[in-house]
């Protein structure tokens, strides 16, 4: 267990502003994400966390900070350092619907990470992986040669998820994954997410809106007003006893600890946990 309080992502003083806005949309953001810890990024919409996971995923670029990843720095990593950082970091997307190739199969999607980075490179070996990664996520086998577009919204996400997880990436950047699905496939996704994080120890940056996912699911939470972390800590902390005026807002706005809709919510979750 030695490796487990390693710290895996460190974010130092990021700030994104854009062209003509006022306002950086991320400014002077700082956190740390150990190996196998889950840190869920809460706030208003508009509020930067998108822009803080594109950053350190290196799809856009930063106006200032560093992003390292074990003992990388990424802002500064060469062409051949940034593929394979690229790897190592893997994000799961809001929208199923539109970040899987409509024209790709199940089984070009899910192993062409396989392919890019030369993991499996003999077909029947990536065949064999993905089937493997279809049923970690909890889809069949004969899913490999559908396309996304017969598939849910929820099955999409799973693809979606075994996709990433094909390169074994050492962090999940998770941006709002279960937003746009219904409330008892969220609970489904949320399920498989936790038991990923157990079976594999993934390590995760974990976005949402809604409060009590981020509960059920991780370990550290930040939360984020107007581009700035105003408070980070243990679950317990930020949930039993929060320090920031805004994180108790945040509280105040979902229902109070354990009323019989939230009760009633776990519960769904519980059920679908022992189905997964
Ligand atoms: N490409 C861009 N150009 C200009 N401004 C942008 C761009 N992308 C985001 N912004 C602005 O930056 C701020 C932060 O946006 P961001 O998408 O990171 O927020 P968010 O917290 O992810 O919101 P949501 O919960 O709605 O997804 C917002 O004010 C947004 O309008
Ligand atoms: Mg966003």
């Amino acid at each position: 267990m030695t490796g487990r309080s390693e710290v895996l992502l460190e974010v130092d003083g990021l700030v994104q502003r854009y062209p003509g806005t006022r306002n950086a949309a991320v400014d002077d953001v700082s956190f740390q994400i150990r190996i196998g810890e889950t840190l869920g990024l809460v706030g208003e919409s508009g509020c930067g966390k998108s822009t803080t996971a594109r950053c350190i995923a290196g799809l856009t670029r930063p106006t200032g900070g560093t992003v390292r990843l074990g003992t990388r720095d990424v802002l500064s990593a060469s062409r051949s350092a940034l593929k394979s950082l690229r790897r190592d970091m893997q994000m799961v997307f809001q929208d199923p619907y539109s970040s899987l190739n409509p024209r790709m199969t199940v089984a070009d999607l899910v192993g062409e990470g396989l392919l890019v980075h030369g993991l499996r490179p003999e077909r029947r070996a990536r065949r064999d992986r993905v089937v493997e990664l279809l049923d970690m996520v909890g889809l069949p086998a004969s899913s490999l040669e559908r396309r996304p577009r017969s598939f849910s919204g929820g099955q999409r996400q799973r693809i979606a998820i075994a996709r990433a997880l094909a390169v074994e990436p050492r962090l999940l950047i998770c941006d709002e994954p279960v937003s746009s699905l219904d409330v008892s496939v969220q609970a489904q996704v949320l399920n498989l997410f936790k038991k990923l994080r157990t079976q594999l120890g993934l390590s995760m940056l974990f976005i949402a809106h809604d409060l009590a996912v981020v509960r059920y699911l991780c370990d550290q939470v930040a939360v984020m007003q107007s581009g700035r972390i105003v408070e980070i800590g243990s679950r317990d902390q930020v949930y039993g006893a929060p320090r920031h005026h805004y994180t108790r807002e945040l509280l105040a706005a979902v229902p109070v600890p354990d009323p019989p809709v939230e009760r009633e919510r776990m519960r769904t979750f519980r059920i679908s946990e022992e189905s997964t």
